[in-house]
């Protein structure tokens, strides 16, 4: 069920998520909902704050080609990631990055390059995934909705006074 995206600036995008410790229907439930959202919005990630619901549980899901078409994101090749931690990082990258809570919006922010991440999957078994590509820059910014930052919080000053004022001015034509 496709559920309605939690837009900036709203409070709870800046709450801490809380521990997933029963892996039931529900929280498959919320997997899949949030699967179904990410791709009605055409996403390649999706925290569940982003949905409202304050649980530790993000997903993602690169599409297969550069060309947007219907099967390029199959559900099969969603990476579900429960509790997620961040257990190494190194190395200095910078991506142009969008989010579905901050539609419209694409800034150049700095991350790690390389990240390991130690996380349960939705039966509950652990699992860890290492990546220095375009996925360790996925998991750096769908692990920080967790911890309630937004990309566009890691801007510079200038940029971020910016993207603020412009943003209101938005939101009052919307
Ligand atoms: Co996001």
């Amino acid at each position: 069920m496709v559920r309605e995206i939690v837009v900036y600036p709203d409070k709870r995008l800046k709450l801490i998520s809380r521990k997933v410790e029963v892996f039931d229907q529900k929280i498959h439930a919320l997997l899949d909902d949030m699967y179904d959202t990410m791709i009605a919005k055409n996403g390649v990630g999706l925290a569940a704050i982003q949905i409202g619901i304050d649980l530790r549980a993000v997903i993602i899901n690169i599409p297969l080609e550069e060309i947007d078409n219907e099967h390029s994101q199959p559900k099969e090749n969603t990476l579900e990631m429960i509790n997620p931690v961040i257990i190494e990082m190194d190395g200095a990258t910078h991506f142009q990055e969008g989010c579905l809570s901050v539609p419209g919006v694409y800034e150049d922010v700095d991350r790690a390059k390389h990240v390991k991440v130690e996380y349960q999957d939705r039966a509950g078994n652990t699992h860890i995934i290492e990546d220095d590509d375009f996925l360790a820059i996925a998991m750096q910014h769908e692990i920080d909705h967790l911890e309630g930052r937004v990309f566009i919080e890691k801007l510079s000053y200038i940029k971020r006074k910016k993207f603020e004022k412009e943003w209101k001015k938005r939101q009052k034509t919307l």
